[in-house]
């Protein structure tokens, strides 16, 4: 007889993928028996909404998995890279959202709709690497596209919002807009520069290549979760939005996809949806996107510049589909098929 349920414990509970995926497991319905809320000594006497009651957030401590099965893990990579080893020492599996672990090879980096095969190995250490929100949204695309023809070149620019900084950044938005319509000083803080009415082409740390580590993540882990070399060049660029990526995408093709082609193939895949109506001025946006789980897609068109080239503009609530959703469907498949 299957188990019945599973206890669950949350790590950076109280941030804004923490917050999500405890409201994502109760809409899912997924099967949690013990919950348990972690985050630091800062949240001390916060509480957390689950299923009709407030649950109050314990602070993090290195015996907090004891009689935990699952921890789902969003407080950043140092605390990650302390803790996750601990948490799969006492038992647990850990879906990780963060950067620490996703380019070890033997930590499996999934995204259900690409390589979900690969949470069988899970096994090796007893952790599951989550992909970038950016990343997620792109390997859907692209996948559901090669399966038709090989994939030349890729050039990406991203429109990321500020949630996905944290939430630190999304109060940053909203205090400097404030104050810029109030005439007072505005403080810069959670980001490089003010964000409020800016584009900021600055994401996480500059690596000495002169790319940043965002765009550097992006490169790497497509094709780790591909499973085949994926030629992809990137600029990440931070917008003044709160929730929702949006990425041009350029591709190279070996071969013909036309763009009724296109269409069709993104329509029937799982986990995407075509928003491609320009005479009703209907493609994604990020507003639409926030608080949905599709992957949307439009502006689908023919670059004329090469033989074999699509143009494609791709919008995600990187909160969920590029972050929280995404670790939750995997842990469903993980209690479905491994555990
Ligand atoms: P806290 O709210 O107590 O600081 P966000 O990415 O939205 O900023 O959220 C980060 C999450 O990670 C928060 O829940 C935060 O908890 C948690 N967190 C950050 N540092 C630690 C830490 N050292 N130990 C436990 N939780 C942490």
């Amino acid at each position: 007889m299957p188990k019945k349920s599973w206890n669950v414990a949350v790590v950076g509970a109280t941030g804004a993928v923490g917050q999500e995926m405890v409201s994502i497991l109760e809409e899912r319905k997924f099967p949690v028996g013990n919950l348990k809320l972690l985050a630091s000594e800062n949240s001390v006497g916060k509480y957390v909404f689950f299923e009709g009651h407030d649950f109050l957030v314990d602070v993090l401590k290195e015996d907090s998995f004891k009689d935990q099965e699952i921890a789902l893990f969003s407080a950043g990579s140092e605390v990650s890279r302390k803790y996750a080893p601990l948490a799969a020492k006492a038992g647990c599996v850990v879906i990780d959202n963060t950067a620490c672990f996703r380019m070890e090879p033997d930590i499996p980096l999934v995204v259900p709709e690409v390589n979900p095969e690969k949470i069988a190995e899970y096994e090796n250490k007893k952790i599951i690497a989550n992909p970038n929100c950016s990343t997620i949204q792109l390997v859907v695309v692209l996948n559901a596209l090669m399966k038709r023809a090989k994939i030349k070149r890729v050039v990406v620019s991203t429109y990321q919002s500020v949630s996905g900084a944290g939430s630190a950044a999304m109060e940053e938005l909203s205090k400097q807009t404030v104050a810029i319509f109030s005439n007072k000083d505005i403080e810069v803080e959670a980001l490089p520069h003010r964000i409020a009415f800016n584009c900021l082409p600055h994401i996480d740390v500059f690596l000495p290549d002169g790319y940043t580590k965002e765009e550097w993540k992006m490169m790497e882990e497509t094709s780790k979760i591909m499973g085949v070399s994926v030629p992809l060049t990137v600029t990440a660029v931070r917008v003044p939005v709160f929730y929702g990526h949006s990425e041009s995408v350029n591709i190279e093709l070996e071969s013909a996809i036309t763009v009724a082609e296109a269409r069709e193939i993104l329509r029937d895949a799982v986990g995407i949806k075509v928003v491609d109506d320009p005479k009703n001025n209907l493609y994604p946006l990020p507003i639409s996107a926030a608080g949905e789980d599709p992957i949307f897609v439009g502006r689908i068109r023919e670059d004329k510049t090469v033989p074999h080239g699509l143009n494609l503009w791709i919008v995600a609530d990187n909160i969920r589909k590029g972050a929280a959703l995404n670790a939750i469907q995997i842990a469903e498949i993980l209690i479905q098929k491994y555990l």
